[in-house]
């Protein structure tokens, strides 16, 4: 009696990254493919015959032709903006002040702050979502609350109290002291146990006092190995705010710099308008840029320079950016992110949406070893993609010539029912 099991069905992986060659030739389609996964992990993957015969002990679960990918990895969300998603009519600092802050009130219950959590966490493994990087509120319950309910799904996400110490509401400021000490008994509860990780939650420059920057970069050095995030540079007013808060500032990137907040394990959500300075550090120092596209276009922040970014060799993840993104679903995003490069005329292929999705996300976060691909020796997570999941999709999938053509419309017009299923850490948790 084993537990190993030789999933069936088309499968994707990527050999290399589709920005740096041609985009077909970067992946690889198997269209009769099986993973074998074990213990929480890929044994192996192959053409399904030789893998049938190779293992004969192993259950079989037959896709058909649905596709087998690595399980989506969404590298920037507010878990506790859940329950706001689609608020009405704001800018980014007015949304702020009217939705996002009343609620994220209330996560210093512990009650609340799991009952969230556990309803994200179910809304996006429906959405094939395996890893994802949150904030959280200032609370530390809040952190507790999400990292309890991902370890007891056996989850890998990353995730951090959210800092802030000013221009914020009273009850929703910290200080600089209780940033640090909270952020740093929280890295010594919860970073690397089982598959959890923490990152250092500076929310951004406007709600972080000098003092608590340094802080937070001075425990940054303290916890190298930690992922630091933070948000820059997403809407031109909340520029000129930070600007006109940080004189001596060279740009809004050096409001981070300047405290030890910039790194290769920094991951900078939005990261729209930024200055040739910025974008040159960035890349110097190999930070990850989040792209958030249904945000950006929901709160109106501005359209990512996707096309430029990967031809300087920028690290990329893309992300929904829940609740200021208006959909938990990463199919959702990778269209959004499609139609934003439309607008500036660089058009993003089928295979460089489904690599942002898997590897490039992985890749910001550096667990590109561990999770985004179907490889052997990377982590069980898989999400199964039905390319005929509604009449809509299915009349325009069936006229493909190949498997990007296939894709594309469950790219654009899927939603969670072309999710057939979601595997975290070799378990079926949808499907
Ligand atoms: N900038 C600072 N905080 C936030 C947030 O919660 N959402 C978005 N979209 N931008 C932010
Ligand atoms: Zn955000």
């Amino acid at each position: 009696m084993t537990a190993a099991k030789l999933l069936l069905g088309q499968t994707l992986a990527f050999d290399a990254n589709p920005f740096e060659t041609e985009p077909e030739k970067a992946a690889r389609v198997e269209r009769r493919g099986a993973v074998l996964i074990d213990g929480g992990k890929i044994i192996a993957t192959g053409p399904s015959d030789t893998m049938r015969a190779a293992h004969p002990e192993a259950e079989v679960v037959d896709y058909g032709d649905a596709v087998l990918c690595a399980g989506f990895v969404d590298a920037h969300v507010h878990y506790p903006q859940t329950g706001i998603v689609a608020s009405w009519g704001k800018r980014l600092i007015d949304w702020l002040n009217s939705y996002t802050f009343p609620e994220e009130m209330r996560f210093g219950d512990r009650a609340y702050a799991d009952e969230i959590a556990g309803t994200y966490l179910d809304l996006t493994a429906r959405h094939g979502t395996t890893t994802m990087v949150s904030y959280c509120t200032i609370h530390p319950e809040s952190v507790d609350a999400i990292f309890t309910a991902a370890q007891s799904r056996g989850q890998r996400i990353v995730a951090g109290k959210t800092c802030m110490d000013r221009n914020a509401p009273d009850g929703l400021r910290d200080t600089a002291q209780s940033a640090y000490d909270d952020s740093k008994a929280l890295i010594g509860k919860w970073h690397g146990q089982a598959r959890l990780s923490y990152a250092i939650t500076p929310r951004f420059s406007p709600t972080s006092s000098p003092e608590q920057l340094r802080a937070l970069g001075d425990l940054w050095a303290e916890h190298p190995d930690c992922l630091m995030q933070t948000h820059l540079s997403e809407q031109t007013d909340e520029i000129e705010w930070v600007l006109g808060m940080f004189p001596e500032a060279r740009d809004y990137l050096d409001t981070y710099e300047a405290f030890g907040l910039l790194g290769e394990k920094g991951l900078y959500g939005h990261a729209i308008h930024l200055e040739p300075r910025e974008r040159a550090r960035l890349h110097e120092v190999g930070a990850g840029l989040i792209h958030c596209p249904t945000s950006n276009t929901f709160i109106g922040s501005g359209l990512f320079e996707m096309q430029s970014l990967m031809d300087e060799g920028q690290r990329v993840g893309l992300a929904t950016d829940t609740g200021g993104g208006s959909s938990f679903s990463m199919l959702r995003t990778m269209a959004a992110a499609y139609e934003v490069a439309q607008l500036r005329h660089t058009p993003l292929h089928a295979a460089q949406l489904m690599w942002l999705a898997t590897q490039g996300s992985a890749r910001s976060l550096h667990m590109e070893d561990k999770i985004g691909n179907l490889a052997a020796g990377m982590e069980a997570d898989i999400v199964v993609l039905n390319l005929a999941s509604t009449p809509d999709i299915a009349q325009r999938s069936s006229r493909a010539d190949d498997i990007w053509e296939a894709i594309f419309p469950t790219i654009m017009m899927g939603d969670d029912r072309a999710v057939k299923a979601t595997w975290i850490n070799g378990q079926l948790v949808k499907g």
